[in-house]
């Protein structure tokens, strides 16, 4: 089959008086550094902190904070990202086996015998990424 108008050399022609001009070539700059603003902002979306609940807060000062927030327990220290990064990299699942059985110095259910699953799984999140100003 033959395509009569891919052939013929007629076809649009391009007007330079239509290119756009200086201002508008502003403006798009602007939308496309604006674009990059945001992408940036996205890309930071992963160090963003994470807010507790009162009663997270509570349970971690209550059962956590004793060993996390102390360095000479060997415990990674509430608040300390990179500490937090390597272990977080298991998977939360393997976290969570770990916080239920203990590991190390760390005592089964890091003594919190009231302690959902949710519960840890957010005082996890919150040592990882909380804010605790150190
Ligand atoms: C008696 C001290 C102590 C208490 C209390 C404690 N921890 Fe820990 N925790 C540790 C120590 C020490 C480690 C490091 C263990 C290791 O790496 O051998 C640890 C590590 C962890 C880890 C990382 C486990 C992994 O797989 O890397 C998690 C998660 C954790 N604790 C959660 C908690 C939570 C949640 C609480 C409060 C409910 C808590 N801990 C209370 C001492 C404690």
């Amino acid at each position: 089959m033959v395509f009569p108008n891919l052939l013929s050399s007629g076809g649009t022609r391009i007007h330079f008086t239509q290119l756009p001009t200086f201002p508008a070539c502003a403006a798009l700059l602007g939308v496309v550094l604006l674009g990059a603003v945001l992408l940036v902002a996205g890309c930071e979306k992963e160090t963003t902190t994470f807010i507790p609940t009162p009663g997270t807060v509570e349970q971690y000062q209550r059962y956590c904070s004793v060993c996390h927030s102390d360095k000479r327990t060997g415990a990674p220290l509430a608040g300390d990202r990179q500490a937090w990064d390597e272990r977080v990299d298991k998977g939360m699942q393997i976290m969570m086996t770990s916080t239920i059985e203990g590991m190390g110095n760390m005592p089964p259910l890091g003594l919190c015998f009231e302690c959902s699953r949710d519960e840890f799984e957010a005082l996890i999140n919150y040592m990882h990424a909380g804010d605790f100003e150190q």
